[in-house]
């Protein structure tokens, strides 16, 4: 699908359908709606008067032109009350009307930048809205479907009036696009069956999406890794047929500068190991969901593609340690010791808490980096999605400054993080008696005690995690995100959070 963006008068746009808006509560529109409702005969101020048309949020109206412009169809997107207007409404509604236009089986169509100028909204702010909104909205995982649904959407144009504005709207569409692009990968990554992405897979396919981006991945197989000594990492893929992988992916585009550094989870299946999980889990989902066990390491990686591809001038590294947790003859067993890269030796307590352990030897190596910061990503406890539901991710991080930036890029992209304590008490539940630490503390403050383990390896840099084991997957269900542009699985939950990170970098502090 290709965007485009278009400077001028959408009323004489070309295409299969015009997309205006409408307000709640407006019964003579104005700007771009009042002047495609003029040309075509003031249809859409007819349609408020009988109260055919309301601009109830999300509501949608197809009105035709009668060859009045040469748009061959008028849509009406209603953007909600005034009031109740926000940044992330005009990705939802972005979403709404392209999904709709798919759906009706038509390929083309141009839009407004719903929002431009409502309240302090920047045109380039709501122009990224709009494309992201769309993309997201639009994606499908159709990867293993033979029998493909035809309808498409080919071409959008996004269309604005003021020329002098145009290399703006330019800009924001261009890196709207590569962000949701790459939010998208990270969604078929996500998505993809683990048989279609072990480690070994998952590499490949990083590799050539990597090429002629500017990024840099080296990939370590197991044999480096047992020089390396990660042998956390080891420990967990011990139990899988398939060998671990370890992939740094670089870019460096700022200088001299440290390093920003991403960590992702990436178990590309997680069974629980000799901890089994069960087949159907009690709250929905169940053991095939554990395939997106390796969001972590997606989101970070596609961020530094987005970050290579948009030629940002920073310095960002992606370290994904990659392995399945499987039970077998072979698997680690409670009461293992393993010893992590960083020297310190981790009890494993319980092998279905493998996301921690093959976090300790990527925060290990993050340090060898001298990075200014890390942030790691992961789905690591089922408790996180307990205490917060699937609307935000926890954040746990000894940084405030970091804490900060994060905070604020969440607010930014409407993908929420919600701050949780890492008080010294909850260090008591992971001593042990036989290992500098163990790798679960207990039913009580579940996610706090993994943030817990995980502080112990990134001592000495300034971390931030992200636990987004509620929001990395869409379900659907009364407890979901109900919002179009989040279609039902693999939410690609934090690169749209992290490219903002970096993007504000040295401005937001
Ligand atoms: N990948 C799971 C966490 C998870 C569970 C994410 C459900 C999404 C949905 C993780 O590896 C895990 O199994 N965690 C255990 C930790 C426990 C053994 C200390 C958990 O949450 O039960
Ligand atoms: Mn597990
Ligand atoms: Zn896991």
């Amino acid at each position: 699908m290709k965007i485009d963006v278009g400077i001028g008068d959408i009323a004489r746009w070309e295409d299969e359908v015009v997309v205006v808006n409408l307000f709640e509560g407006v019964a003579h529109p104005g700007g771009a709606t009042g002047a495609v409702d003029t040309a075509i005969g003031h249809q859409i101020t007819a349609m408020i008067a009988t109260g055919d048309l309301t601009g109830k949020f999300k509501e949608v109206a197809v009105l035709p032109s009668f060859d009045r412009i040469p748009g061959n169809r008028v849509m009406v997107v209603g953007l909600g009350k005034r009031d109740d207007f926000t940044l992330d409404r005009v990705r939802e509604v972005s979403a709404t009307a392209a999904v709709k236009i798919r759906d009706m089986g038509l390929r083309t169509f141009a839009t407004i930048v719903h929002g431009a100028g409502v309240g302090d909204l920047d045109l380039g702010d709501a122009a990224e809205a709009v494309v992201e909104g769309t993309l997201l909205g639009l994606y499908r995982y159709t990867e293993h479907k033979t029998e493909n649904d035809k309808k498409k959407i080919e071409s959008v144009t996004v269309v604005n009036m003021d020329k002098a504005r145009a290399g703006a709207l330019r800009d924001a569409v261009h890196r709207a696009s590569v962000v949701a692009t790459m939010a998208n990968f990270a969604r078929d990554l996500i998505n993809a069956p683990s048989n279609a992405k072990t480690p070994r897979l998952l590499a490949d396919r990083v590799r050539d999406a990597a090429k002629e981006t500017g990024a840099k991945l080296t990939v370590f197989d197991e044999k480096q890794l047992e020089k390396m000594a990660f042998g956390c990492l080891l420990g967990v893929a011990k139990g899988s047929v398939e060998p671990p992988r370890f992939l740094m992916l670089e870019y460096q585009g700022g200088g001299k500068s440290r390093p920003i550094v991403f960590v992702g989870k990436g178990i590309t299946f997680d069974s629980g190991g000799i901890a089994l999980k069960p087949l159907e889990a009690p709250g929905g989902g169940g053991m095939w969901l554990m395939r997106d066990d390796m969001g972590g390491a997606a989101v970070a990686l596609c961020a530094v593609l987005a970050a290579a591809r948009l030629k940002m001038p920073r310095n960002v590294v992606a370290l994904a340690p990659l392995t399945e947790n499987m039970p077998s003859g072979s698997a680690q067993k409670p009461g293992d010791i393993v010893r992590s890269f960083g020297g310190k030796t981790v009890e494993v307590i319980n092998p279905d808490a493998e996301g921690r352990l093959v976090l300790a030897d990527a925060l290990g190596y993050a340090k060898t980096l001298k990075p200014q910061a890390v942030v790691d990503l992961a789905t690591l406890t089922g408790a996180m999605t307990v205490a917060l539901g699937k609307h935000a991710a926890g954040l746990f991080s000894t940084d405030p400054t970091l804490a900060g930036r994060i905070a604020r890029a969440a607010e930014a992209t409407s993908e929420r993080v919600w701050p949780f304590p890492l008080w010294d008490e909850y260090a008591e539940q992971i001593k042990s008696d036989f290992a500098d630490v163990k790798n679960s503390g207990g039913r009580a403050a579940g996610s706090i005690t993994a943030a817990k383990f995980l502080q112990r390896f990134a001592e000495g840099m300034a971390w931030a995690h992200l636990d987004i084991a509620g929001t990395a997957w869409v379900e659907g269900g009364p407890d979901s995100p109900n919002k179009d542009y989040l279609p039902k699985g693999a939410s690609g939950y934090g690169v749209r959070l992290l490219v903002r990170l970096l993007r504000d970098w040295d401005t937001a502090r």
